[in-house]
């Protein structure tokens, strides 16, 4: 487990990704509303099932889920996707009716962990440049805005690990 904290009167864990969790993973990204996937993902995904097998089973992510720790429901997901060079492309996702409670900071907070934890030098990652909430994520964790596009922002957090580790 790498966090736990509360959120009203729930008990919110964030840990790992299992194999086991496939169907609780399914359920929840079926649950997420379109605006809400688009933000996410800058395209409406219909089928999760591709990327949930490759979530569980893809060396080169390092997934961890947010659950309510008496109901075992999910209520956010992040991830790194590290590539060829050593960096790592992150994305959280925290459902609807739980946003804006600090879930997504918990979240971000162990991405950057993990992210220091396996020698990435850095996280990235694109968001709307409306988004607020995600903008302020990447600000807290010491990120900063490297190009705009129209609708959108590239954004870098470093974090100072070693190459290709
Ligand atoms: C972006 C997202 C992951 C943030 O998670 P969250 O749990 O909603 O965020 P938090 O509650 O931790 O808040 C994050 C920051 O936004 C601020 N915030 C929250 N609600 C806000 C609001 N309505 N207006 C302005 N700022 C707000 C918080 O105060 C916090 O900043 P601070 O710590 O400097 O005060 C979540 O909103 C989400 O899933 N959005 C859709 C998918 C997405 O945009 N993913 C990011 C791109 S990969």
């Amino acid at each position: 487990m790498f966090d736990e904290f509360s959120v009203g009167d729930r008990r919110i864990v964030i840990r790992g990704i299992c194999p086991d969790d496939k169907e609780k993973l399914l359920e929840f990204y079926e649950k997420l509303r379109d605006e809400t996937i688009y933000t996410r993902f800058f395209s409406i995904i219909r089928h999760f099932a591709p990327y949930v097998k490759r979530l569980i089973s893809s060396s080169n992510i390092y997934a961890v889920i947010a659950e309510d720790a008496s109901t075992g429901d999910i209520v956010g997901v992040a991830e790194l996707v590290v590539d060829e060079s050593g960096a790592a492309e992150g994305g959280i996702v925290v459902l609807e009716e739980m946003q804006g409670k600090g879930i997504g900071s918990r979240l971000a907070d162990t991405l950057a962990r993990i992210a220091r934890e396996k020698g990435i030098r850095k996280v990235y990652g694109y968001i709307m440049a409306d988004n607020i909430r995600a903008l302020r994520l990447v600000k807290k964790l010491g990120g900063r805005p490297r190009n705009y596009y129209s609708s959108m922002i590239y954004v870098e957090i470093p974090l100072g690990g070693g190459e290709c580790s």
